[in-house]
């Protein structure tokens, strides 16, 4: 690692655009008590885009109902508060992160692909534990891996020596930090700090693959720990990241996980990506 690296990723982070003020204003709806569904149609009948994924959400096999949804409220009142803005944040972080991530051996939509994978993982695992915040799980699970897209272009000229170190038997996260001074999950943590994110969510970011090392929100870590791993075993996403891929058995411990309730979630994770296949990669 040099400073100059070190300057230019942490200016990278500072330079990143902030989320569109539509997603701030749905997090403030979402954690006041007090706001109605019309403060929150409001909010997003301004946004176009976001409009019409709700709705094609709402009307998705996965919340099958028979009736048609054809308003935001209905959709609010049929999905509730908290997954409207985890599709809130889907729509704005399709725009940051579905983007081909050349030193991550990752194409166009990959990294996408991945992030939503974990973010389904992550809330299966929180329905199956029973976990009180299901839909702030998804949004990590979204998030977790955002500090690739600032990594990737150091990573793509210092490969080799990550590599090196990854084959005598580092994690992929350890070497970067070796070789960059920073790894995708620190990265991805400042980035989250800069978009304001509440704590839960830049921890997850920032312990994904050591949740050991957290100490705050370690069942959130734990999820999104053990959803990024499930993400591999499914087989999506499987970049040069995955090698010497570490699971905590503390993790899994504390999620009362054994193999064959990780071998239940792949199978459901994989059927639920198929059901959500249309809004995957819109
Ligand atoms: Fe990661």
């Amino acid at each position: 690692m040099n400073n100059n690296t070190l300057d230019s990723i942490v200016r990278k982070v500072q330079d990143m655009k902030p989320l569109p003020m539509v997603v701030g204003q749905i997090i403030n709806i979402t954690e006041d008590p007090k706001a109605t569904i019309r403060d929150l149609e409001e909010v997003i009948l301004k946004d176009q885009v976001l409009t019409t994924k709700i709705l094609r959400v709402a009307n998705s096999a996965y919340y099958t109902y028979n009736r048609k949804i054809s308003t935001i409220s209905q959709a609010a009142v049929l999905i509730g508060f908290k997954a409207i803005k985890g599709i809130a944040f889907a729509s704005v972080l399709n725009k940051y992160m579905n983007v081909e991530l050349k030193g991550y051996e990752m194409e166009k939509d990959d990294l996408w692909q991945q992030s939503q994978t974990c973010a389904i993982a992550a809330r299966e695992i929180s329905k199956r534990i029973k976990y009180r915040d299901q839909e702030e799980a998804y949004i990590a699970g979204l998030l977790h891996d955002v500090g690739k897209t600032v990594l990737s272009q150091y990573l793509e000229d210092e490969y080799g020596e990550i590599l090196k170190l990854v084959e005598e038997g580092s994690t992929f996260d350890e070497a970067e930090a070796k070789v960059l001074g920073f790894s995708h999950t620190e990265i991805g943590g400042k980035v989250a700090e800069k978009w304001n994110l509440p704590k839960h969510l830049v921890d997850a970011i920032k312990y994904h693959h050591d949740p050991d090392a957290a100490d705050d929100n370690i069942m959130m870590v734990n999820i999104v720990h053990v959803a990024d791993a499930i993400t591999m075993m499914v087989g999506i996403g499987m970049g040069a990241d995955g090698m010497n891929y570490k699971i905590s058995e503390r993790a899994l411990e504390m999620l009362g996980l054994d193999e064959i309730g990780i071998q239940d979630l792949i199978s459901t994770v994989v059927d639920v990506v198929q059901s959500e296949e249309n809004y995957l990669l819109a």
